[in-house]
């Protein structure tokens, strides 16, 4: 038997049952698990093939929070986290995951573009952060698709890169070779109190723990019984042209939008921010977005293949930072809301988790409770 049927007595049940097996809910499975707690996920569907799977895995602490604080605090220590998690996932030193650490050129051809590079510069000093000003030639030289006339470009050599679906799979792979079992297609509707422990729901079958930990990303705001959760989706559309040669391996960001090196001559061109509910799939509209930038920012790779066009639903928040929280005196723990920071964020929100659960901190990081969001509450 795989779940137990409703009405049946709950058996040997885990020390933490993880609902959602994005990138999230596997790093904290994995860190868990190795900490010698049982542990066990139900996933919807295929772990990390939701928005961990369409992301373009890019581990950029100044670009997303250059506002700095505690937000960028965390987003900063989790880029640096990155090469040993690596190590962490694969068992494997070095890199046997594509990580690029050339860092994100920031290009500018409209007044507008021009202020977000001034305004990028200024956040990498204050920040501590590496900034470096690129003449033209050099700029052409690294990325020969540049538009003509570009006004400024600069290099922010700490904003780095991921393959993000070689980790998913390398995680996933990683998480059942410690014997975390993955209850695959077992949606969540709710979670109910069964004495001291907490039993979660689905559509035939219950199962209880101790303690649940929620990351089921933009879907977790539909796991009933766990109250007022700000999470909504924001899709996000990528496009994939193929047959890059550039001899800039690195990211190269213009505006709001962005183009990511992916294995030998690959280009992912995203991302749109669309507030669409759930609607999840690739549409012409977005196709047609996506296209206008590479018009704009690399005119001469428009006849170039697309390979592929997908679309991922981001767990946004109303200030687009995550919510780590605990309800009902720990038993439900929340590491939910990364928006557009979940693959960056998953060694960092892990290890967080973890010192939580295994008392070696009090409480989770204040700065990202849901008491924040009181006031929309009430
Ligand atoms: N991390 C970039 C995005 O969500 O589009």
């Amino acid at each position: 038997m795989v779940l137990e049927p409703l009405g049946a007595l709950a058996m040997n049940h885990p020390d933490i049952l993880i609902i959602g097996g994005g990138i999230i809910g596997l790093a904290c499975a994995l860190r868990l698990t190795r900490e010698g707690l049982s542990v066990e996920i139900l996933e919807k569907g295929e772990p990390a093939r939701g928005a961990t799977w369409a992301a373009a895995g890019m581990l950029a602490p100044l670009t997303e929070a250059a506002d700095g604080g505690p937000f960028f605090e965390a987003c900063r220590q989790a880029r640096d986290a990155w090469p040993s998690w690596i190590d962490e996932i694969t068992g494997r030193k070095g890199r046997a995951i594509e990580l690029d650490t050339s860092g994100t050129l920031v290009v500018a051809f409209s007044e507008d573009e021009l202020e977000v590079v001034e305004e990028l510069t200024h956040a990498a000093r204050r920040l501590g952060e590496p900034v470096e000003e690129i003449d033209a030639a050099e700029a052409y030289r690294l990325v020969p698709d540049l538009a003509p006339e570009m006004k400024r470009a600069i290099l922010l050599a700490g904003e780095h890169r991921v393959d993000n679906r070689a980790v998913a799979r390398a995680l996933t792979a990683a998480v059942e070779r410690e014997g975390v079992q993955i209850r695959r297609y077992s949606a969540v509707d709710h979670l109910e109190l069964r004495g001291d422990a907490v039993c979660v729901v689905g559509d035939s079958w219950r199962r209880e723990a101790d303690r649940i930990l929620l990351t089921a990303g933009a879907w977790s705001a539909r796991v009933g019984g766990v109250g007022f959760l700000p999470i909504r989706p924001v899709r996000g559309q990528i496009l994939r042209i193929d047959g890059v040669q550039w001899s800039w391996d690195g990211v190269v960001r213009c505006g709001e939008l962005y183009a990511v090196r992916r294995g030998a001559d690959a280009l992912l061109v995203g991302a749109t921010v669309e507030e669409v509910g759930y609607s999840d799939h690739a549409t012409s509209a977005g196709l047609a977005e996506l296209a206008r930038f590479v018009d704009h920012a690399f005119p001469s790779l428009s006849g170039r293949r697309v390979g592929d066009l997908w679309s991922g639903l981001r767990p946004g928040t109303p200030d687009g930072r995550p919510i780590l929280d605990e309800m009902l005196d720990g038993r439900i723990l929340l590491a939910v809301g990364h928006y557009r920071n979940g693959i960056l964020l998953a060694p960092w929100t892990a290890e967080k988790v973890a010192d939580r659960l295994l008392g070696r901190t009090p409480s989770l990081p204040s700065e990202f409770s849901l008491g924040r969001f009181q006031a929309i509450r009430d």
